[in-house]
């Protein structure tokens, strides 16, 4: 499975459908997700976060560029390009040097192609007014794509098609 698209009609739905993807991941790996001003990105981040058992507000981290929230198992550095004008800026703040240790989810994260290495790709889609957001899931890897599979009975009501 390479990509495929799920249709989120709430940002409860978002956040579910975060919540289900949470759990095929481990330290190291990473998200990317992108989409317009208010698509859904931080709602899934939320979403996300707290299925792992993470208490904290999970907030968006436009101004402070990156977050830390705990989990039960790890952390999740929750990153927003939105500020970062360069790739010079980016390498500057030092993050890749987390990310063997933790999950990272990046907001914009398509701004620099080639500097991140994700697992996952999600874009978010508005779709004419209104709550509905389809999104387009895109996996990096067959390993990934097989662990998709495997929880794609879980996914199934959001199929969209
Ligand atoms: N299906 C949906 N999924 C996610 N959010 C939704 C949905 N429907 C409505 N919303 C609303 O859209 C907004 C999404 O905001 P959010 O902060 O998650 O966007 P974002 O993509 O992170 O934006 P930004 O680029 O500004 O960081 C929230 O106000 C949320 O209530
Ligand atoms: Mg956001």
């Amino acid at each position: 499975m390479k990509e495929f698209q799920l249709k989120s009609r709430s940002e409860d739905e978002t956040r579910e459908i975060a919540a289900i993807l949470s759990t095929l991941f481990h330290a190291g790996e990473m998200i990317v997700l992108d989409g317009e001003l208010g698509a859904g990105k931080t709602q899934f981040a939320k979403g996300f976060a707290n299925a792992l058992g993470c208490v904290d507000n999970v907030t968006s981290p436009t101004f402070s560029i990156a977050n830390f929230y705990k989990t039960r198992e790890w952390e999740i550095l929750h990153v927003d390009l939105y500020r970062v004008e360069t790739p010079e800026e980016y390498e500057a703040l030092g993050l890749e040097d987390y990310f063997p240790r933790v999950v990272t989810l990046v907001e914009w994260g398509s701004k620099f192609p080639g500097y991140l290495d994700p697992s996952l790709a999600v874009s978010f889609a508005r779709e004419r007014g209104g709550d509905s957001r389809v999104l387009t899931i895109t996996c990096a890897n067959d390993a990934i794509g097989k662990s998709i599979e495997r929880i794609m009975p879980r996914l199934t009501l959001f199929l969209s098609c």
